[in-house]
């Protein structure tokens, strides 16, 4: 019987291991200090229209052997145990298999990065990493810099200032053309939201008679609870809900509730091309004529072994930029309406699509 709900499950309700992933984030009250507290929030200091980091390449170049070492015993050890074991399901995640004392032995905070695979807890470390190290000393500090400071999550806060800055110019664009009017946004598989609820917060205070109405979907109820936190911190009213992306979708196509943008960052990079495109194309039915649907996928690079087999991010399915586009294209998308970024390094892609007005 399980079996066969499980084969009836439509594809994009299909619980993937990386949702799975999220039940090995623990709860941390310092984690929670480092995104509710303004002093680390990245975003509010670094302001819109950021310069994005790719900062010190030639040490990283000059290191890139060592990370490559730590990066090769991390496979070494992925594929002794994945051979001997042969794990299934969530278990494929390699958690405990993975970690390393080059990484999240060295730091606590690395730890939570490595074991929060793709949720809130991780994001908020890569997102608080520069103002949280900021004046500390010792070794293991030094440590957390240096791999904080790599280009892989150089490109993670990168996108994160890129998704920022795209909501809040969407926002100001339907400010001058319906400035009356109640905007509606959602965040799908919204994380932290960070980027969301930042642009909200900078629109918001830009124009205090602005209504903006924030919709934040996520499977993960500590993601909801720190987001809920947060939207509080910062004065915005928020509507967050516990349920799948399919399942909101089939909800507000029931209703017919369309929305002004939809940003799904951080989701589709871990979907196998057929449920991208599945997924894209049910999303763009609750998108508003002339509405943005946001979407970032992470790319090829020359150290995606040290993303994968030392900070742990398996699942992530790379793809470049052309790929990209085409899965966007095979989404409903047309050419011209795909408007696609990449960031200075290389590794992140970020694009907005226009639904026809
Ligand atoms: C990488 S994070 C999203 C990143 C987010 N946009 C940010 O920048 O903080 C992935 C999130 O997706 C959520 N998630 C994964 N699959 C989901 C699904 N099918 N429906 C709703 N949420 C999902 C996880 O709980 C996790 O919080």
């Amino acid at each position: 019987m399980k079996c066969l709900n499980k084969w009836h499950r439509r594809a994009s309700d299909r619980v993937h291991v990386v949702e799975d992933a999220a039940i090995y984030q623990q709860r941390s009250v310092d984690m929670e200090a480092l995104v509710l507290d303004a002093r680390y929030s990245w975003i509010r200091q670094r302001g819109l229209g950021a310069r994005r980091e790719h900062d010190n390449i030639r040490r990283y170049r000059l290191l890139s052997w060592a990370f490559d070492l730590v990066a090769a015993w991390g496979w070494l050890k992925y594929w002794v145990w994945f051979l001997l074991k042969r794990p299934s399901g969530r278990e494929r995640l390699g958690i405990g298999i993975l970690g390393t004392v080059f990484f999240g032995g060295v730091h606590p905070l690395l730890k939570i990065a490595h074991e929060g695979v793709t949720s809130w807890t991780a994001l908020a470390v890569l997102y608080a990493a520069p103002l949280a190290a900021r004046h500390k000393t010792g070794w293991r500090w030094a440590v957390f810099r240096l791999w904080m400071g790599h280009p892989e999550c150089q490109a993670v806060r990168n996108r994160l200032l890129e998704v920022a800055d795209r909501v809040h110019d969407e926002l100001e664009r339907l400010w001058v053309t319906r400035p009356d009017q109640e905007i509606h946004i959602a965040s799908l598989a919204c994380g932290s939201a960070a980027a969301v609820l930042w642009a909200t917060w900078f629109y918001c205070q830009a124009h205090p008679a602005a209504r903006v109405r924030v919709t934040l979907v996520d499977l993960d109820a500590y993601s909801l609870e720190m987001v809920n936190r947060l939207a509080a911190e910062l004065g915005l009213s928020v509507r967050t809900l516990e349920v799948n992306i399919g399942a909101f979708v089939r909800q507000c196509q029931a209703s017919g509730e369309k929305f002004a943008l939809v940003d799904e960052t951080g989701f589709l990079d871990y979907r196998p091309d057929a449920d991208f495109v599945e997924n894209c194309r049910t999303v763009r039915a609750i998108i508003a004529p002339g509405g943005l649907f946001l979407a970032a996928q992470i790319g090829r690079s020359r150290t995606q072994a040290h993303r994968k087999w030392t900070i742990g991010w398996l699942m992530l399915i790379p793809r470049s930029s052309k790929r990209l586009r085409e899965l966007l294209q095979q989404s409903g998308y047309a050419q011209a309406q795909i408007d696609e970024h990449t960031e200075p390094n290389g590794i992140y892609h970020v694009a907005a699509c226009r639904v026809e007005a």
